[in-house]
C-alpha cells in the first residue's frame, strides 16, 4: 500500500528528553497487524500525557506514534473477524506505548485487540469515552461483582473533575448512587453537580494524612488519584465496602495500614484497562452504551484539534483538562 498520512513520532533525544515531530508516513511504515484502521478520532488521556512529555516511561520502543486510543473504520483486513467498513474501537494493549499509536491517519493493529463500536456511540462519542471512560465503567463493574449497590450507602469519586472521576460520576449516579465527588477545582463543583453529583468534597480534605480507621462515611469508591487520597478513602468505608483503585494522579504510593481490610472487612479491587480481556471490555461497552447518559456524555466531551495534542499533553498532567478531550478532524487534519 502507497497511502501516505500524517503522524506524530515521538524520539528520544540524546540527553534522554522526549522529542515529538509530525511526520508523513505511509502504511508500510507501520508495525505489524492484520486490520488497517482509519483512525477518526482520538483523546489525551493522563498516560498519553506522560508518554508525549516523558515525564514517566511509558513509551518502551523508539520511535513511537503516541495514542492509546482510537475509534475509526476498518480500511482493510486481513483476519475474518473484521470487514472494512466495521466501526470499532481500541482501548489500550500497548498502543502509544509498545504498538504503534492513534497520532496518526492510519493504525495498523491485532484484530483481536477491536471491540465493535455500539451503534448509538459516533467516533467522537467513543473518544469522548475512550480509556478512561472504559475504565470508570470497569471499576463499576468491579464494584458490582463485589456485590455493592446504591442501597449500600453513598460512593466516593476521586479526581472527580478529570476523565475517570467524570465519567464516574456520571455513571454511578444514572445507576442510582449517591455520588460523593472529591475534587480541587471547587469552581468545577457546579458541573459535578450537572453531571450527578450529590455532594462534594475538597480534595484536600483527602490528600492529609488520615488515621488508620476513620468515620464510616462510603460503601464505594472510585479512585484515580492513588497515595494519601487512596488511603483516606480506605479509611472512610463503610464495614464490607470496597474502592476500585485505577489511578495514581496523586502519587504510586499508598500509606495505608491493614487496618480497613481485617477490622471493617473493607477490598481494594485493582482496575486494569491495558491488558483487560477482550470479553471485559466488550461487557464493559455494552453497559456504557446502555447506562451513559447522553447528556452527561455531551457535557463531558471538550474538542480539541490534531495540532492541540501537544500543548494538551502538558495541561492534563497539570490538572488544567476538566473532562474528556477529544481530537475529532484526525481524518483531516493527517491527510496528505
Ligand atoms: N488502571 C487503568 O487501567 C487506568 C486507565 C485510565 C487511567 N488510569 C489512571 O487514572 C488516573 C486518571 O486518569 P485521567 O485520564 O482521568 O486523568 P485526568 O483527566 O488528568 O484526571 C485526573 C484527576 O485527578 C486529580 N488530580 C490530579 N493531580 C492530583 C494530585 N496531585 N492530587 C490529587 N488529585 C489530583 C484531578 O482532579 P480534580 O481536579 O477534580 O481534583 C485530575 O483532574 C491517571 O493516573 C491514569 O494514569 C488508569
Amino acid at each position: 500500500m502507497t497511502e501516505r498520512f500524517k503522524a506524530l513520532l515521538l524520539h528520544q533525544g540524546d540527553d534522554g528528553r522526549t522529542l515529538c515531530e509530525e511526520r508523513v508516513l505511509s502504511a508500510g511504515d507501520l508495525m505489524e497487524g492484520d486490520v488497517d484502521v482509519a483512525v477518526e478520532a482520538t483523546t489525551v488521556n493522563y498516560k498519553d500525557g506522560l508518554a508525549i512529555t516523558g515525564r514517566s516511561p511509558v513509551v518502551r520502543r523508539w520511535p513511537m506514534i503516541p495514542g492509546v486510543d482510537l475509534a475509526g473504520t476498518v480500511k482493510a483486513s486481513r483476519s475474518p473477524l473484521w470487514r472494512e467498513g466495521d466501526r470499532v474501537v481500541l482501548n489500550g494493549w500497548g498502543l502509544g506505548e509498545t504498538h504503534y499509536g492513534a497520532y496518526a491517519g492510519l493504525a495498523r493493529v491485532r484484530a483481536e485487540w477491536l471491540v465493535a463500536l455500539p451503534d448509538r456511540f459516533s467516533f467522537r462519542d467513543a473518544m469522548g469515552i475512550g480509556t478512561a471512560g472504559y475504565t470508570a465503567m470497569l471499576a463499576v463493574l468491579a464494584l458490582e461483582r463485589f456485590g455493592l449497590s446504591p442501597d449500600q450507602g453513598p460512593a466516593l469519586v476521586t479526581g472527580a473533575a478529570g476523565g475517570v472521576g467524570s465519567v464516574s460520576v456520571a455513571l454511578l449516579s444514572r445507576l442510582g448512587w449517591h455520588v460523593v465527588a472529591s475534587t480541587g477545582r471547587p469552581a468545577e463543583a457546579g458541573w459535578l453537580r450537572e453531571l450527578g453529583a450529590a455532594e462534594i468534597v475538597d480534595r484536600a480534605e483527602l490528600a492529609a494524612p488520615s488515621k488508620p480507621l476513620a468515620r464510616e462515611r462510603w460503601a464505594a469508591g472510585i479512585d484515580s488519584v492513588g497515595g494519601a487520597t487512596l488511603a483516606s478513602a480506605l479509611a472512610a468505608t463503610r464495614r464490607h465496602g470496597a474502592i476500585a483503585a485505577c489511578g495514581l494522579a496523586g502519587g504510586m504510593d499508598l500509606p495505608t495500614s491493614v487496618a480497613p481490610f481485617i477490622l471493617r472487612g473493607v477490598a481494594l479491587l485493582g482496575v486494569d484497562s491495558v491488558m483487560a480481556p477482550k470479553a471485559l471490555r466488550e461487557e464493559a461497552w455494552r453497559r456504557l452504551a446502555a447506562d451513559l447518559d447522553a447528556e452527561a456524555l455531551r457535557r463531558i466531551e471538550v474538542p480539541i484539534g490534531f495540532a492541540d495534542i501537544v500543548v494538551t499533553a502538558g495541561a492534563i498532567l497539570d490538572g488544567r483538562v476538566r473532562g474528556r478531550v477529544v481530537v475529532t478532524d484526525v481524518a483531516q487534519a493527517t491527510r496528505v
